[in-house]
């Protein structure tokens, strides 16, 4: 996920005033989107006919500024800015965007992920091209240049670009040569168009223009636009003209950031069909095998493991341990789960046949880099899973599988956690096809099942989020909250009782439900809020049945009994005091669908009790220390 800007605007008539400078609109857009990347920042201008002046810096928004106040870029009517949240390419001053090409005549800014990128990118190379990022964007900036040599128009060239990419994109281009011109392109990211007077805007949301305009359009799934200070075209990818659909903006700036939601941590719950499919995005090559995205470990090495250690903490480490269940059962590897300040300081058994596995969003833990380091001191092969490219824990890895959240803001954790789960199941399926232990047709049945999990999580975003919050309401004053599941259901209990606490300050445990009897029964009086995940009845028949049995137990001691149970499974009905629906999906995949209620309903009880959800007391994003 990155924040995108566009400009045009067009010397002033004779005694009107002059619009403001397109450095100026373009950095103060940037400024507030800079929530959605920070890993680089940069513009391109267009100057009449003197050329394309870029700039671009690695890290915050900051460094670029502080360049540009060093050294300023002309002043120009027409350009383009870019905040990037980095995925092909670590987060340097060559992968920061604009990308130029046709010999810095075209500059281009892209977020998404191009999936096809490696295919092109051997085209061009085998043509002479000569690259200087390892970014997929460059890819494409090249890609439009031999377009825009064809077709000797802008939009035209666009429109035949979008054609040839595969994946998830919105690109923006300037070109020395169309000079009051943006055209932009987008196929499942954002782009919405901000219409002015004698000025028109592009961006990745309302927030890169609102200070200048409410009025604005939505442009359509491949679609290509073109702007310029007093018109606004839209094309299909056939070249058909197409309408934009107008809305107006009601939303102050800070809203903006938003999108419109009350807090990043509401937006981050519903990023999260987004966070699942783009982490799905681009994960197999031209015969249909998984690829990770840094892979340093011989494949001999990975074929030959004999136990997994999944390495992480907080939330993390419950994507950890979903993952034990998939990787056992689908590659039959031993995999054990560990907290990674706990795995340092026990002297544990790890070799050169151990495959570590650590799980980090900020990939800064300190907990987390210290006990990859030991791994490594004891010959173990370590894999990085985590949401921010180039930072310490996959840089101090063997290899690397990034989760694409696109960056998340609320300090509690939701969107990346199941990016982490989906990566985890990503890391299973390429492990077993290694290893041979499944075939392909069953991997691709699996990933078939994945890539319907974002669909499934609208439907839960638009169907249940009212019902979750109006339980939340109603039981605001609860003291204690239990969560209990089996299963994979087990580690979702932990996250459902985590949020809850760092939301909403609330005493709330996670147990396994099979272990009630053996104790944490003892905690059940009347009026206790309970709630059950239950896992499918499709799947392990007497599970369901066992967790039933676990809920019959609490409710006749009195318990408010929540259960989160799969559509259609009507057993649960009878011992529930209310039951929450979620699609149905195979057992293993089941915890990106049944986390999100219990997301939902900590937010909502943390909100009605008038608590900062973004930034609960105590707690630190990244946690650096050990
Ligand atoms: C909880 C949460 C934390 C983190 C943990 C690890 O909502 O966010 O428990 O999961 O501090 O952080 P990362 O994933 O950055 O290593």
């Amino acid at each position: 996920m990155c924040g995108i800007v566009g400009y045009v605007s067009a010397p002033a008539a004779p005694g009107a005033s002059e619009p403001a400078p397109a450095i100026d609109v373009i950095l103060a857009g940037l400024r507030r989107m800079e929530y959605r990347g920070y890993d680089s920042a940069g513009v391109a201008l267009v100057n009449g006919s003197e050329g394309v002046h870029a700039a671009k810096r690695a890290g915050k928004l900051g460094n670029l500024l502080a360049d540009l106040e060093a050294t300023p870029l002309p002043e120009a009517h027409t350009g383009i800015g870019h905040t990037r949240w980095a995925t092909h390419g670590g987060p340097t001053d060559n992968n920061a965007h604009p990308h130029l090409a046709d010999d810095g005549k075209l500059a281009l800014i892209h977020n998404g992920i191009i999936e096809n990128y490696a295919q092109l990118k051997q085209q061009l190379l085998d043509e002479g091209v000569e690259f200087h990022s390892e970014t997929d964007t460059e890819v494409a900036a090249h890609w439009l240049a031999g377009k825009l040599r064809q077709s000797g128009d802008l939009t035209e060239a666009m429109r035949l670009t979008a054609q040839d990419l595969e994946g998830a994109f919105t690109l923006l281009a300037v070109h020395v040569d169309f000079p009051d011109t943006v055209v932009g392109a987008r196929r499942n990211s954002p782009l919405v168009i901000g219409l002015g007077e004698g000025v028109n805007f592009l961006g990745s949301d309302v927030a890169a223009f609102i200070e200048h305009t409410r009025e604005a359009l939505e442009i359509g799934q491949d679609e290509v636009v073109t702007i310029t200070p007093d018109s606004v075209a839209i094309v299909d990818l056939q070249g058909n003209p197409v309408q934009g659909k107008p809305f107006h903006v009601d939303w102050d700036a800070a809203a903006a950031e938003k999108g419109g939601y009350d807090s990043f941590m509401e937006k981050e719950i519903h990023d999260q069909p987004q966070a699942v499919a783009d982490t799905l995005l681009g994960r197999t090559d031209a015969e249909g095998r998984l690829v990770l995205d840094e892979m340093n470990i011989d494949e001999s090495v990975l074929k030959s493991i004999d136990k997994i250690v999944v390495i992480a903490c907080g939330t993390a480490s419950y994507a950890g341990q979903v993952a034990r269940y998939a990787i056992e059962h689908w590659c039959r590897i031993p995999t054990e789960v560990e907290l990674a300040h706990e795995f340092r300081y026990r002297d544990p058994v790890v070799n050169e046949k151990t495959l570590v596995v650590a799980v980090s969003q900020s990939g800064e833990t300190m907990d987390t880099i210290m006990a990859v380091r030991h791994a490594r001191e004891q010959g173990a092969k370590v894999i990085a899973i985590c949401n921010t490219n180039g930072s310490t824990i996959p840089r101090e890895s063997d290899a690397a599988l990034y989760t694409h959240a696109g960056p998340e803001i609320a300090v509690a954790s939701t969107k990346a956690f199941l990016a982490q789960i989906t990566a985890c199941y990503l890391l299973g399926l390429y492990l077993a096809q290694l290893r041979g232990n499944k075939f392909a047709d069953e991997v691709r049945a699996i990933l078939d099942e994945l890539h319907q999990i974002p669909a499934k999580l609208s439907q839960i975003l638009e169907q249940t989020k009212g019902q979750v919050q109006d339980l939340a309401l109603r039981y605001s004053e609860a003291g204690s909250v239990l969560f209990l599941g089996r299963h994979v259901g087990f580690p979702v209990a932990l996250e459902g009782a985590l949020k809850l606490k760092e939301l909403a300050y609330i005493h709330a445990e996670g147990f396994a439900a099979g272990e009630l009897k053996h104790g944490p029964i003892a905690l059940i009086e009347e009026g206790q809020l309970v709630f059950i995940i239950v896992p499918s009845k499709r799947g392990r028949d007497s599970l369901h049945a066992k967790v039933i049995s676990n809920i019959q137990e609490v409710r006749a001691r009195g318990a408010n009994t929540l259960v989160i149970a799969e559509e259609g499974d009507e057993a649960v009905r009878e011992y529930a005091s209310e039951v929450i629906y979620v699609p149905q999906s195979p057992t293993l995949l089941a915890p990106l669908l049944t986390t999100v209620p219990l997301q939902i309903f900590a937010m909502a009880l943390a909100t009605s009790k008038g608590l900062d959800v973004d930034q609960p007391r105590n707690l630190a994003k990244s946690v650096t220390v050990e």
